[in-house]
């Protein structure tokens, strides 16, 4: 027993002596992660153009907190938690006094960050801690670390700085990572034409719980009245007599009760969804401008792109969707051939005029005249910007992508598996070539996107921040999900997935059960986007047997003419033949077939198929006439198209509570009624392909 201890003593010892040995080895030997990505994002070489533009942006995202700190900006609610405003102030006196990026200064943030937010080295994370990972204060510390790399340091990382850095890195993510958890709902913002349908296929594919992933992919929640306003109704109707899809500008104020943020989580958390998107504005400054924001109660996302190829997509787009929407290449060719900027000013002001700001800033804003978009305005995008929990930059390329959306959200199947529709694939199905509709002075517009197109910069150098986080973290072999490892969880379905980070789901706001809330909405939700589905189905089908029922009327009215005209000619030839024979029998004979049955009746424009047949075997006999009739008339019906005829003439004249639509389609009543119905100018809420082309719903 004793020589057992005493040799086991030694043997400890000798382990703890090896393990002391080998910490310090790798201390020495840190691997420079910090280094290699710094070059991989930054650039290994100098180059005084490019290096001057990203110095520019960075003290843009150094000095933002500032503009809160001395009453410029309003909202940021980052800063009224406790002690933040007090770490960003010895943050900044850090970088002015050139003490940024030191072991001290990351010592002074990991405190902050750990014991504010989540401290990697307690265990599992507490799940009812703080809602708020600080990105701000976050992209200012990076913001000087990448300064002071391309200044100071000469584009090399300081040898004994490599391991502190690593580990604020760590202390970084872990914060991000936690609080996506805590969190556990996302409100993606959707600039259009910058992503955005593709992120709700990802959501899907990542086994998010959405209130219904239609189509279109537009992933909104119905109730906040999140859609687009592009179009100017009257405009669009004063040129073509009909409404437009999209219509809804000038409209500014949602249709909803919810406008507020705590509104608005309180409902999506009490239906138990995990993401949702907003297409039209962020929240709560109808009233005043300067009052809104983000809400800080979600996990907020956005993708952005470049400003002049975001304009250009979304102009071939909704050219595209009126084209498929006309169904008249007339009107689609009067209207939009050999346009210019002042048309689009008018029929589409947002959509040309720095559409990214508008949309951040606001419903009034997003009404904002053209021109009206300026300095200020970029000022406070970009401070809204530096506040979101995850940018994307469309741009970026896959390898960016994915470390933003492995690491950043904790979804396996990123953006490279997706393949969306896009306005070139479905405009060839189309016929749709765009030379002659786009404006013809388009670069006038591309010049007017100043603002945008600053913004977008400020934008690009956030994910560039971001990205060196997210793969500095992949490097050290972080985890987003502690259980399962990525790698894995990719092999697995979205059942599996559970929204990655966001799989907790929400968590009402007043809860206090130390229990994290089990989530009795999975069912109920799943039920719901299952019930949605199939509503969408059946909507589905009944467009799909709406179409088909009014081409079938189409078919029938032509079948009914040139039976008509057909029948005539029988008669004429009828006629002929008895007075050849100068007698009144055939004559008779032919005039007296009358209609017998359902399908005599219907049909009231002609005799039937049968009849005409039976005629022609009577009159044929001898009249040459009425054979030399025939051909035409059975050119122009065919034999299908005459079981088409009796067909739709069947249903009309036969099936009770015949659904009225299709009783419009089929030209019976009130087609007046139906073109007021589309001038209203409704947001349809739908992008191309609802019951048209490029649906999608076997996908589902
Ligand atoms: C320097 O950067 C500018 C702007 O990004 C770029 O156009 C130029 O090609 C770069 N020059 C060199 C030598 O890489
Ligand atoms: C507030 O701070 C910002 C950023 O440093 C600066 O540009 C602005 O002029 C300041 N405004 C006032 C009123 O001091
Ligand atoms: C993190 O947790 C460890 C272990 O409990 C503790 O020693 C340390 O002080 C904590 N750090 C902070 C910043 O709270
Ligand atoms: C829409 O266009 C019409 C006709 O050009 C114009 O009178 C009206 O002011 C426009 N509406 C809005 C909200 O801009
Ligand atoms: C197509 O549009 C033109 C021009 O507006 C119009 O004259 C014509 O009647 C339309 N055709 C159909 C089938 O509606
Ligand atoms: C497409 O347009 C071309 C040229 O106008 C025409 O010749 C062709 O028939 C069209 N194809 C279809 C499928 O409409
Ligand atoms: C949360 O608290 C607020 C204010 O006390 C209350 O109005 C609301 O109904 C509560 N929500 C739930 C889900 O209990």
């Amino acid at each position: 027993m004793k020589q057992r201890y005493g040799l086991g003593t030694p043997s400890v010892l000798a382990l703890v002596i090896l393990a002391l040995l080998a910490q310090s080895t790798l201390a020495q030997a840190t691997e420079p992660l910090v280094q290699k990505a710094l070059e991989l994002f930054f650039g290994n070489t100098a180059n005084a153009t490019a290096d001057g533009e990203l110095l520019a942006m960075l003290d843009v995202a150094i000095t933002m907190p500032l503009l809160k700190l001395n009453g410029t900006l309003k909202k940021l609610p980052e800063l009224d938690e406790h002690g933040a405003s007090d770490c960003v102030r010895s943050l900044i006196q850090f970088g002015e006094e050139g003490r940024d990026s030191t072991a001290a200064w990351a010592q002074m943030l990991g405190a902050f960050y750990t014991s504010r937010v989540a401290n990697i080295t307690t265990g599992p994370p507490d799940m009812f801690g703080l809602r708020q990972a600080f990105p701000v204060i976050r992209r200012v510390a990076m913001a000087q670390l990448v300064k002071a790399w391309l200044t100071r340091w000469q584009r090399q990382v300081p040898s004994e700085l490599e391991a502190p850095l690593q580990q604020l890195f760590r202390e970084f993510y872990e914060a991000h990572r936690v609080v996506a958890i805590r969190k556990g709902i996302m409100e993606y913002f959707h600039i259009s034409k910058a992503g955005g349908t593709s992120w709700c296929h990802a959501a899907k594919n990542n086994g998010c719980r959405a209130q219904v992933y239609d189509s279109a992919y537009i992933c909104q929640i119905g109730q906040f009245d999140d859609r687009v306003r592009w179009l100017n109704n009257s405009f669009h109707a004063q040129r073509t007599g009909r409404g437009a899809r999209w219509g809804t500008w000038g409209r500014p104020k949602r249709a909803t009760d919810m406008t507020t943020c705590e509104q608005r989580f309180e409902f999506a958390a009490a239906l138990g969804y995990q993401y949702f998107s907003n297409e039209y504005t962020l929240h709560e400054g109808f009233e005043d401008p300067d009052n809104v924001g983000t809400c800080p109660q979600f996990f907020n996302v956005i993708l952005v792109r470049d400003p002049l190829k975001r304009l250009l997509s979304h102009l071939k787009f909704v050219t595209m969707q009126m084209k498929w929407d006309y169904r008249n290449n007339t009107l689609f060719h009067n209207t939009f051939t050999g346009t210019d900027s002042a048309f689009w000013e008018e029929f589409g002001p947002v959509l040309v005029d720095n559409y990214m700001l508008r949309g951040m800033l606001g419903e009034t804003v997003y009404h904002y005249p053209i021109g009206g978009i300026g300095a200020k305005q970029v000022a406070h995008g970009r401070a809204i910007l530096q506040q979101y929990d995850l940018v994307v930059d469309l741009e970026a390329g896959h390898d960016v992508l994915d470390d933003v959306i492995e690491l950043g959200v904790g979804w396996p199947h990123t953006l490279r598996e997706i393949h969306d529709k896009d306005s070139t694939k479905a405009a060839k199905l189309l016929n749709l070539t765009y030379e002659d509709y786009l404006p013809t002075d388009i670069q006038r517009l591309f010049e007017k996107q100043g603002p945008d197109v600053e913004f977008y910069r400020f934008g690009r150098v956030l994910v560039r921040l971001d990205t060196l986080l997210f793969h500095v973290a992949r490097g050290l072999g972080v985890q987003p999900l502690a259980a399962t490892r990525l790698a894995e969880l990719a092999e697995r379905g979205p059942e599996a997935i559970k929204c990655g980070l966001l799989r907790r789901g929400p968590r009402q706001l007043n809860s206090t059960e130390r229990e994290w809330q089990p989530n009795e909405y999975a069912d109920r939700v799943n039920a719901e986007m299952k019930a949605a589905r199939e509503e969408a189905h059946r909507r589905f089908a009944q467009r799909a047997a709406r179409a088909k029922a009014s081409k079938l009327a189409k078919a029938a009215a032509a079948a009914a003419q040139a039976a008509e005209a057909a029948a005539n000619a029988v008669v004429a030839a009828a006629d002929a033949v008895s007075r050849q024979q100068q007698g009144g029998t055939r004559r008779r004979a032919l005039l007296s077939v009358d209609g017998e049955g359902v399908e005599a009746k219907a049909a009231a424009a002609g005799p039937s198929w049968g009849q005409l047949e039976g005629r022609k075997e009577e009159a044929g006999r001898d009249g040459g006439g009425v054979r030399r009739a025939m051909p035409g008339m059975m050119e122009a019906l065919g034999r299908t198209g005459a079981r088409q005829l009796r067909r739709v003439r069947r249903r009309v004249s036969g099936e009770a509570g015949l659904d009225r639509r299709l009783a419009l389609e089929l030209g019976l009543e009130g087609v007046a009624e139906e073109g007021k119905e589309q001038d209203e100018g409704e947001d349809y809420g739908v992008h191309v392909g609802h019951g048209g082309l490029y649906d999608v719903y076997e996908e589902l």
